[in-house]
């Protein structure tokens, strides 16, 4: 078995994720195209998913890398206002209330927040703080 390259899929450091904070975009690879991502810490855990709104499939944020609401405990599309739960995905107000975030599994390795490649997703591109560091 080759051994772990702790760089592959690495989205970026783990203290860029602020519980509650700014999120980090990046993009996937997933069934051959590639997909805006996101990921965030809410709780003291990274989470990450497809940028895609489960209403209308419109990014999210609000602001390149701005997805929490005002009291940080939900992300909120900006489109059209749905909340979605940040440990679940699960839309628990606004238009698709019900539906889903696709979830893209993380894991932190050596301080960094990378994509386990769960499902076959890989990263496609590293964030823009990543490629300077
Ligand atoms: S596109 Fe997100 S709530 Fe409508």
């Amino acid at each position: 078995m080759a051994a772990l390259n702790p760089k592959q899929d690495v989205i970026c450091s783990s203290d860029k994720l602020v519980d509650g904070g700014s999120g980090v975009r990046f993009t996937v690879m997933r069934a051959g195209q590639p997909c805006p991502a996101f990921a965030v810490r809410f709780a003291g855990r990274a989470y990450a998913y497809l940028n895609r709104c489960a209403h209308k499939l419109t990014e999210l944020d609000w602001e390149a890398g701005q997805f929490f609401d005002a009291e940080a405990r939900y992300l909120v599309c900006a489109t059209h206002g749905a909340l979605y739960q940040p440990e679940t995905g699960l839309c628990v107000a606004g238009p698709c209330r019900g539906a889903r975030l696709t979830a893209l599994a993380v894991e932190e390795v050596q301080g960094r927040v990378r994509l386990t490649g769960a499902n076959g997703i890989h990263l496609a591109q590293r964030s823009a703080d990543e490629v300077k560091s």
